[in-house]
């Protein structure tokens, strides 16, 4: 394998090693708490690919158990062993000093932990009520013994490994399951994925784009700030999911084409939106640019998908998806797959980064 491949696997498989702030966790999922109260009342969860001693998804739902009125909540670890990169690990205490714990299991076994009833009769199900075992394999979500566990659950909620998205996503649509899940925002445009928010049938969350998500990182070389001991890192990731929230109904608030063209200092200097060279419409490049009275069509950035409501627009496709041809005097440095371009008035072009097209609804 050449090095700088080496180096991408290695740095991708870092990457999976993020761990999920109990904060983000909590004011994501408050989102659908107020949207519908009863979201999860009577339904088994399945958190996977997650670390159940200490991840912040099983604290928070199992903490949560009695208010959310949950069924079951399962949630599954991956083996040490079979994990491409890993720190200094050790099994916590909470795991040798238990009657459970097997030598020859800890380290290439996963692990699972159940909540669904009051097991110290404490009156309440709660997070010391959590029951757990090791998985007869490494807790590869792929696996047989814990796609049984996708399918014994309603909802599946979990921060996935960032190198397998793609496949993890292919195992929650086959699965047929409501899911909450956090991935690189770029991961939206995957043709897995694409589609799915196309038709409506997949969105992004409640959290916003803006600043990217700050992820717990055991790795002392990538980390951004480091708060109370704590190392952090940043990445551009966004909530993803098909559970139904407030905020995807309301309406983007926008300005008319023509105030947009007086007031906005992002349009200084223009007369008019640019239109495509190679696709009849025209280029919004920030999403409050859109505007209020435009019945055409229009490209827009990815980022539109944080502020989109299906009540107000209607997406098309996206340029990196659509039969495009390419302008016959492209020069070569300008050369690439589908996209949209744009033509000064010295012939000069620029390429643009992904568009999602879009229209007003009638
Ligand atoms: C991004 S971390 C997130 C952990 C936890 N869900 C959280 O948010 O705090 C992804 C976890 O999935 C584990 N993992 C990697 N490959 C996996 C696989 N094939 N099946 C299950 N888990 C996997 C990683 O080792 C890591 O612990």
């Amino acid at each position: 394998m050449a090095k700088n491949a080496k180096l991408g696997q290695a740095k991708a498989a870092k990457n999976d090693e993020f761990y999920t702030q109990y904060a983000d966790i909590q004011k994501e999922i408050n989102a659908y708490i107020e949207y519908n109260p009863d979201v999860f009342r009577g339904k088994t969860i399945l958190l996977p690919c997650d670390d159940p001693e200490w991840s912040n998804f099983t604290k928070f739902f199992a903490q949560n158990f009695e208010f959310f009125g949950l069924k079951k909540l399962i949630s599954t670890s991956y083996a040490i062993e079979s994990k491409n990169y890993k720190s200094d690990w050790q099994p916590t205490l909470f795991e040798t000093e238990n009657p459970r714990f097997k030598a020859d299991k800890t380290r290439v076994c996963g692990k699972i932990f159940t909540l669904d009833h009051d097991t110290n009769a404490s009156g309440r199900i709660d997070i010391d009520d959590l029951e757990w075992d090791y998985l007869e394999g490494d807790g590869d979500f792929r696996s047989t013994e814990v796609t049984a566990l996708r399918d014994e659950a309603d909802i599946i909620v979990t921060n996935p490994p960032f190198s397998l998205f793609r496949e993890f996503y292919k195992w929650v649509r086959e699965g047929n399951k409501k899911f909450l899940a956090i991935c690189n925002k770029n991961c939206i445009t995957y043709k897995e994925v694409f589609p799915d928010i196309q038709k409506n049938l997949v969105w992004s969350g409640r959290t916003e784009w803006a600043g990217g998500m700050w992820f717990i990182t055991t790795n002392n070389e990538d980390v951004d700030k480091v708060v109370d001991g704590v190392m952090y890192k940043n990445t551009p990731s966004i909530w993803i999911t098909n559970i139904d929230h407030g905020r995807r109904h309301q309406p983007i608030q926008l300005m008319t084409k023509s105030d947009n063209l007086r007031f906005n200092k992002k349009l200084k200097n223009q007369e008019d939106y640019f239109h495509y060279d190679n696709y009849d419409a025209i280029e919004v490049p920030y999403t409050e640019l859109i505007p209020s009275d435009y019945d055409g069509i229009m490209g827009v950035p990815i980022t539109f998908l944080d502020k989109y409501c299906p009540e107000q627009f209607e997406i098309l496709g996206i340029s990196l998806y659509l039969p495009l041809a390419k302008p016959k005097d492209l020069p070569k440095d300008k050369q690439g797959g589908p996209a949209f371009y744009l033509k000064d008035e010295n012939g000069n072009y620029e390429r643009l980064y992904a568009r999602i097209v879009i229209r007003k609804k009638k």
